[in-house]
């Protein structure tokens, strides 16, 4: 094994990831069982978590979970924990992947059932995952807790209140987390930039030219965020925690 090989090998380590299914978690899903890991595929939708897992480990040769659940909703999350350690008996990195952010022309557009929705999803539910794993994960004396953010938790905009309120609470939660959780199991943000993922169809605007301020002057394909995702995974981030990790084209 090469010296970056065993950098990130996560070999037999176990990785959940919410929003497995489709986007930025199905790569970063990909890439750990690419690096040895088992996975844990959890969305709302089970068939498209079992394509998903199926794929995994057709190229991948790794053992790969579906599971369907709705992370907005605190009481599902005990099911999901439970089906992560009765398949694998432990989970090594937690990936708080699955996110919304819903379209509005105007503030008052924002109805409380949607401002909920964005909360329970986006936060709530990342919270109550990882204190159910966490506290497992110090108890086993490791673990990488991953949240996904977006930058625009750092540079609001009127068109997405909700969505950057609900973020910007989980960059405070990761700080927090990794102090709960240090030594043994680090806690950090990966903020993604703009990704031509799903969410991108909502766009209503000129993804081609929108990005030119950017320093690399474009959104990211998929596959770029992985490498950010396996350094907070793996060993290569073991002095990492309760940090930003930003794989945003360099937004200025
Ligand atoms: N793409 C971007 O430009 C961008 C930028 C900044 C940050 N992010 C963040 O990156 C993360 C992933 O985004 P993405 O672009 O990959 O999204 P995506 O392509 O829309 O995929 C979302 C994933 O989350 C799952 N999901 C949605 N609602 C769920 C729920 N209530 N419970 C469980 N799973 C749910 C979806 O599967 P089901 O439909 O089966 O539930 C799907 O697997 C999000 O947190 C997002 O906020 C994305």
């Amino acid at each position: 094994m090469g010296y970056a090989d065993g950098l990130f090998d996560l070999t037999d380590r176990v990785v959940l990831v919410t929003g497995g299914s489709r986007g930025l978690g199905r790569q970063m899903a990909l890439a750990a069982a690419r690096c040895g890991a088992d996975v844990v595929i959890a969305s709302r939708k089970l068939d498209a978590c079992q394509a998903a897992a199926a794929e995994i480990e057709a190229e991948t040769g790794r053992s790969a979970l579906p599971h369907a659940v709705h992370v907005g909703r605190w009481d599902e999350l005990d099911g999901l924990v439970e089906a992560a350690y009765g398949r694998f008996g432990k989970v090594d990195v937690l990936v708080n992947n699955a996110g919304m952010s819903p379209v509005y022309d105007k503030q008052t557009d924002v109805t409380e059932k949607m401002f909920d929705a964005v909360v329970n999803l986006n936060l709530k539910g990342p919270f109550r995952l990882s204190a159910l794993i966490g506290e497992r994960m110090v108890a086993a004396g490791r673990g990488s807790i991953i949240n996904v953010s977006t930058h625009g938790s750092l540079r609001p905009h009127p068109s997405f209140i909700p969505y950057a309120a609900s973020k910007a609470g989980l960059n405070a939660m990761t700080e927090a987390l990794a102090q709960a959780f240090g030594p043994t199991v680090r806690v950090n943000t990966l903020m993604p930039g703009p990704f031509l993922t799903d969410i991108a169809k909502a766009w209503d605007f000129d993804v081609a030219n929108a990005f030119g301020h950017f320093a690399l002057q474009r959104a990211g394909e998929p596959r770029e965020i992985v490498g950010a995702a396996l350094f907070l995974m793996s060993d290569a981030s073991s002095y990492t925690t309760g940090s930003i990790v930003r794989a945003d084209g360099g937004i200025p």
